[in-house]
């Protein structure tokens, strides 16, 4: 394996991803770096990472139960969807692809088309809009509160729950940031296991009485499982397609010729959607386990070795793209690996992107000379997830 002079936390300290993550794709797609840990970041590279059984998830759950006292947030962390490897995972995302269907996810569109245009309303009261706050971040916390059957009146409380849990995810997490997050989990969880209770008693319409209704067919989820679940389906759910939104949005209105085109329709909407998803992915890591020694893009990787698979670095691969730092809406290539991919494929990519879809499409029709009001663009590093903490712009521009 190629030695590469790179930190994990390189990424975290303000600097553009892309230039960082394209110095190491050109020391090699898969590298050993700093801290004994592999670093893939070329596109057939990452493929290959996720696409090997032996390339487990389970390990990292492990690690939670050693850092973090036992609780809620320990519970969340070890038994997360994405942490599971067979038996246990197939069987849980079994459940939740029972229980949110193709049909569920389209039958939210019409409702999520008449949400945005409330959102609109209320937010053009003011001279300049808070992109990311009345737009983005308002949409997928209402679809996912809709869909789980979580009063609206409520989702604030539990977007901000689940944004204390997110740092959790990533991989240093300062001793203030764990221990909100511990603290975090546990109302989070009061929360849900009492909404639980509540659909257990009387169940409704919701993907939440639908887990609950499949799990009684047979399928087995202990209750530490379910919540787990439902809070990955509600943080899952809302920060990653408000960070696809905000962070797309501003690279259309940092160059106003952009936004002209989709509200020209030079540019479909579902193109800009699926480039922007490339151009600038909400997730920009991954985490593998090998459970053995694994092979990956011909480079071998021994046993118990962290891999960081860098959809962000994979998504700009100039083997994989022309041109791949210019965002050109309709390019061809393979589709970008902001979803992951294999077994542990988001599971709400099509939500995602529909959510996302319905939001351009709304706001480019509602507000063709939309202006960027914002001297310089502040990004933050949670996690995996990259975004703005805010994006003001002027609806009459
Ligand atoms: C732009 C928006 C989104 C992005 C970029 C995104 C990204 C991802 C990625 C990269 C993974 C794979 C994690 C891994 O392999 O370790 C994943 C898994 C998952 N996503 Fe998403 N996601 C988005 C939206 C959503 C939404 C809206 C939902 C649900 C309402 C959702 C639910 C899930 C679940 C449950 C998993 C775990 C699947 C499994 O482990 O089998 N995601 N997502």
């Amino acid at each position: 394996v190629l030695q590469a002079d790179f930190r994990l936390t390189d990424l975290e300290e303000g600097r553009d991803p892309y230039e960082v993550l394209a110095a190491l794709r050109a020391v090699a797609p898969v590298a050993e770096v700093e801290g004994g840990y592999v670093a893939v970041s070329g596109h057939a590279a990452a493929l290959d990472a996720m696409r090997q059984p032996g390339c487990a998830s389970g390990p990292i759950a492990l690690l939670y139960l050693d850092a973090l006292p036992e609780g809620a947030a320990r519970d969340e962390m070890s038994h997360r969807i994405n942490f599971l490897d067979a038996p246990d995972h197939p069987r849980v995302r079994g459940l939740v692809a029972k229980a949110f269907t193709p049909r569920r996810v389209a039958a939210m569109q019409p409702w999520m088309e008449a949400t945005i245009e409330g959102l609109l309303d209320a937010a053009e009261a003011h001279d300049t809009v808070d992109l990311l706050f009345d737009v983005a971040h308002q949409l997928p916390s209402l679809v996912i509160s809709e869909m789980l059957g979580v009063p609206a009146e409520d989702r604030d409380l539990l977007t901000g729950f689940s944004d204390a849990v997110a740092p959790l995810l990533g991989v240093r997490v300062t001793p203030e940031q764990k221990a909100a997050a511990v603290a975090a989990a546990e109302l989070f969880h009061g929360y849900l296991g009492a909404l639980i209770d509540e659909r257990l008693a009387a169940p409704g319409e919701d993907l939440l009485s639908a887990l609950l209704a499949a799990e009684e067919d047979g399928e087995r989820l202990e209750r530490v499982e379910l919540l787990s679940l439902v809070a990955t389906l509600y943080s899952a759910g809302h920060r990653t397609t408000r960070d696809l939104f905000t962070n797309g949005m501003s690279v259309l209105l940092t160059e106003p010729d952009r936004y002209r085109s989709v509200v020209d329709g030079r540019w479909s909407v579902p193109d800009v959607v699926a480039e922007l998803l490339r151009y600038e992915t909400p997730t920009l890591y991954v985490a593998r386990v090998p459970m053995e020694p694994v092979v990956i893009d011909g480079v071998e990787v021994e046993a118990l070795t962290p891999v960081i698979v860098y959809l962000a670095g994979a998504n700009r691969d100039p083997d994989a793209y022309v041109a791949p730092d210019e965002l050109r809406p309709g390019r061809e290539g393979p589709p970008p690996l902001s979803f992951a991919f294999g077994a542990h494929f988001c599971l709400g990519a099509a939500l995602a992107r529909s959510e996302a879809e319905v939001m351009l499409a709304a706001v480019t029709r509602r507000w063709p000379d939309l202006a960027l009001a914002e001297d310089e663009l502040r990004w933050h590093q949670r996690g995996p997830f990259r975004g703005l903490d805010r994006l003001q712009a002027a609806p009459n521009g």
